[in-house]
């Protein structure tokens, strides 16, 4: 059994990426293509924002609107302790402060009101500039940007939505890369929309931010390549992976469709045995993971393994208590509601083609583990 299955997916799209591919050979843009302002396109459309840049991964699709944003030493940026390294690694490359906040026990996302605590702090020390919030919609479930929304407005900060792990899911009828004005996702080969390397994308609904990320992505260029206005980066996003994502875009509305009877399934028949995921009423997640805790994980991953079922743990270790931000000066205890999920929480195979047999197996595997 396959933790995510893109063989069976690759079966349904393989004509249209070798198509994709087959043009790109003969028109030989491999950089800029045509196919990265199709793609740009399709994206904006589908999730209804007006500005969309593609880019090279979702790492600098977190970045570079950070670099518009001016963020930088002496500046504060807050995000939850509980997602990947990538979403506070930008705030640090960048020479800012990540402060980190706890997250709700049901969603597993940025707390608001700890959100609001964190703000009040960082202003009451005087010693860092608030600047900016990246609340992270993990598991592919929204944040609360509504209050996430409002809290900003309070405190004149910008809200950059993490939605590497979001796309395709949608808030009060809103998708996920139009939540915030400014939105990252990723396109890593396991996301919900995944390409077959590196790449990711910026939504926003500012001209000007759309503008200088232009720029940005090409070293910074002006007018032309070699009239630079700024420091950038190489961000950019190579031709055959827009290819890849416009022959999967053929099918990602009705794969979205897919996870979504592969969760309420999974719902129904682990209710009682795991703690399912809370998904709210306003919501509609991505399922790019469907993550469930159990007080005695290592044991039923260990059943699992044996009956040859792959788990993954997102995430074992909150960053507060990253080595890599040690320098913050945190410590155990500091996020009791992250550290206690870290260590009860796994992740079950989850894709549009899983076979409801294999969900059943799974469901009688972890019920014989109470
Ligand atoms: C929440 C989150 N943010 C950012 C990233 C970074 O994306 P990428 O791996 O495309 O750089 C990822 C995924 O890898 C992620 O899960």
């Amino acid at each position: 059994m396959q933790f995510i299955d893109l063989a069976a997916q690759q079966k349904r799209i393989r004509g249209a990426i070798e198509a994709g591919f087959r043009k790109i050979l003969d028109h030989g843009q491999y950089i800029l293509g045509p196919e990265i302002g199709e793609l740009e396109n399709v994206l904006a459309a589908y999730t209804g924002a007006p500005y969309a840049v593609s880019v090279a991964s979702g790492t600098d699709a977190l970045l570079m609107p950070l670099m518009v944003e001016e963020v930088g030493p002496g500046d504060a940026v807050f995000t939850t302790t509980f997602t990947f390294i990538a979403t506070a690694e930008v705030i640090q490359l960048l020479g800012a402060t990540p402060v980190f906040v706890d997250i709700d026990p049901e969603t597993f996302n940025i707390d608001p009101v700890q959100l609001e605590a964190a703000i009040r702090r960082v202003q009451a020390e005087k010693k860092l500039t608030p600047r900016g919030i990246i609340p992270v919609d993990l598991f592919g479930q929204p944040a609360s940007y509504p209050s996430i929304q409002a809290i900003a407005d309070r405190h004149g900060l910008f809200v950059l939505e993490d939605a590497a792990q979001s796309f395709g899911a949608s808030q009060r009828g809103k998708r996920a890369g139009t939540l915030a004005r400014i939105a990252a996702t990723s396109f890593f080969p396991a996301k919900p929309l995944g390409c077959y390397g590196d790449g990711g994308m910026v939504f926003t609904d500012s001209k000007a931010m759309h503008e200088q990320l232009l720029s940005i992505r090409v070293h910074g260029q002006g007018a032309d390549k070699y009239t630079n206005v700024r420091v950038g980066i190489n961000g950019r996003m190579d031709s055959l992976q827009a290819a890849v994502l416009l022959a999967k875009m053929t099918v990602f509305p009705e794969e979205m469709a897919l996870r979504q009877e592969v969760a309420s399934r999974y719902d129904r028949l682990l209710a009682g045995a795991v703690k399912v995921p809370r998904i709210l009423e306003e919501n509609v997640s991505a399922w790019a993971q469907y993550s469930v805790l159990h007080p005695r994980r290592d044991e039923v991953i260990r059943k699992l393994r044996a009956e040859g079922i792959p788990t993954a743990i997102y995430y074992p270790i909150p960053l507060h208590l990253q080595q890599a931000f040690t320098h913050l000066g945190y410590g155990k205890s500091d996020f009791p509601v992250a550290e206690k999920v870290a260590g009860e929480i796994f992740s079950l195979p989850m894709h549009p083609y899983l076979p409801p047999r294999d969900q059943e197996r799974i469901a009688s595997i972890i019920a014989g583990c109470k």
